[in-house]
């Protein structure tokens, strides 16, 4: 190559670098290891407001101190000393005060240039990061903020991606659910969703295919599985987002359990409403015809001389007396319960039926077995009442051990209650009767009314107390009754 064509290559070549040197966005500071300036690009000037004179030859910490931003050269933060020592690239990013309200974070990068057999240069390329950092910070904060909003909201919400996994899964779903957020996260959405949905990843596919959002933002009612396996009815509301091609829904579920079970219960006692007063009328109207017969048929009884006519009076007269047991229950169902209360120990009165009972069923085809608690504090209640709701319970009890059996009373203190169980080893109740067995007029035997439980209810109700079964069909039955102390 000669030399005229070698002396213009490099003089295109510088020419490019100046160019860049001066083209590019960032400040460029090129110093020695004394800090001392041996050249700057435009933007650096521009930033500055100084001429290239004004700044070659000087100590870059005082250029940087015009600005405002002070540096101490040799400090720890120095990003030239820190080059020094390592010999490597050295970032760094500073705020820098330029005077209220403004305020500037540079990114600083140095980095040493190896020139053999000349002093050591550097390079320093600046960067303003402040609005950037600004746009981080917001973002922090907003997500913070919305971290914050989605784990102390009581619905749960969960998040999925386009491949069906959950990708959110916040506090309330956590609770409602069973699951902790780790046991979810990334894991097939199936796993909360009943099996009789079938395959939930359909509607997914269907949705992505033709993108139609005619259930998205509408109220959808459900069943949802819980880790335990129960399934319990939600609302739901489904809404999608979609950014760089990456779909995720989201769905904010409602647990309407305790809703159903008031709306429910309301149901039934509008329900019991209505049929206590045809039943009470019905009652009434009864009671006077049924006196009437059995008044007379004693009277003929005593006047026949004819067996057979006599049987057939007695028969009558054991069902007037059925007919009258009914509507003495009718009345029990119907009437308001005013409580005659007075603060009595319930051991005792268990006690009490206990007795009764043991002399009703005396044959020993059946064994009562006690175990009271020693701590129970009197409680004020109506004990007849409940003597009659005990005995109730207690006669279901034996009428469902038909072969014999032993039934079980045990009462226990509870921080604001008081708990009596009493257990049958009868045929027990199967899943579909125990639904309706406080209902009136349900019965599965053939001369019950099906108005021992629902008595009972409303006297355990008048107490304010609780009262439910749990069985095991074959094995047995537990009612428990819960009373409130107060
Ligand atoms: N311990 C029990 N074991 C099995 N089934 C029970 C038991 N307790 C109640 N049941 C079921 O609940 C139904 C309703 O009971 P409830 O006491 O209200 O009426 P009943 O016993 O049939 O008639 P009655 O009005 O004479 O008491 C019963 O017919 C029976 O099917
Ligand atoms: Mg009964």
């Amino acid at each position: 190559m000669d030399e005229n064509r070698q002396d213009r290559t490099i003089k295109a070549s510088n020419l490019f670098l100046e160019v860049l040197f001066d083209g590019i966005s960032e400040q460029i500071m090129v110093v020695d290891e004394t800090g001392s300036i041996q050249d700057v690009n435009k933007v650096f000037l521009d930033e500055h407001g100084l001429k290239k004179e004004a700044v070659l030859g000087r100590k870059c910490f005082e250029i940087r101190s015009l600005r405002g931003s002070h540096c101490d050269l040799g400090s720890e933060r120095c990003p030239l000393e820190r080059a020094k020592k390592t010999g490597e690239r050295v970032e760094i990013t500073r705020g820098h005060e330029l005077g209220e309200p403004e305020f500037m974070e540079l990114s600083r990068i140095m980095y040493p240039i190896a020139a053999e057999g000349k002093p050591r240069l550097f390079v320093e390329i600046s960067r303003d990061v402040t609005e950037y950092r600004n746009l981080i910070r917001k973002l922090k904060t907003s997500e913070k903020k919305f971290r914050t909003i989605l784990d102390t909201v009581t619905d749960a919400i969960i998040s999925i991606n386009s491949d069906h996994k959950i990708v959110v899964f916040n506090n309330a779903a956590q609770q409602i659910f069973g699951y902790s957020r780790e046991e979810v996260l990334q894991k097939d959405l199936n796993m909360l969703i009943p099996s009789q949905y079938g395959d939930h990843y359909r509607f997914v596919r269907g949705f992505l295919e033709i993108k139609d959002p005619k259930i998205m933002g509408k109220s959808l009612s459900l069943t949802a599985l819980k880790k335990s396996g129960e399934e319990f009815p939600i609302e739901l509301g489904l809404s999608y987002h979609e950014m760089d091609g990456d779909i995720t829904f989201t769905a904010i579920i409602r647990d309407v359990s305790a809703q159903r079970q008031l709306e429910k219960k309301l149901l039934q006692s509008e329900r019991l409403a209505a049929v206590g007063q045809t039943v009470a009328h019905v009652a009434h109207e009864i009671k006077n015809p049924l006196m009437i017969i059995g008044g007379f048929s004693h009277q003929i009884k005593d006047s026949l001389v004819d067996d057979k006519a006599a049987r057939k009076l007695d028969m009558i007269l054991d069902e007037v007396s059925r007919l009258e047991r009914l509507v003495a229950s009718i009345g029990d169902f119907t009437k308001v319960y005013s409580l005659v209360e007075r603060s009595a120990d319930i051991n005792s009165v268990i006690q009490d039926v206990l007795k009764i009972m043991g002399g009703i069923y005396s044959s020993g085809k059946h064994a009562f077995k006690a175990s009271l608690a020693s701590d129970l504090e009197e409680i004020n209640c109506d004990p007849d009442k409940l003597k009659q709701v005990f005995m109730n319970i207690i006669t279901n009890g034996i009428d469902a051990m038909e072969d014999g059996g032993t039934i079980t009373i045990t009462t226990q203190k509870s921080s604001n209650s008081i708990e009596i169980r009493i257990s049958d080893e009868g045929v027990g109740i199967n899943e579909e009767d125990i639904l309706h067995i406080f209902e009136p007029f349900f019965t599965t035997r053939d001369r019950g009314f099906g108005l021992g439980l629902p008595i009972s209810y409303k006297i355990v109700e008048a107490h304010n107390g609780e009262i439910f079964a749990d069985s095991v069909p074959g094995q047995g039955t537990t009612f428990v009754v819960k009373l409130p102390v107060v």
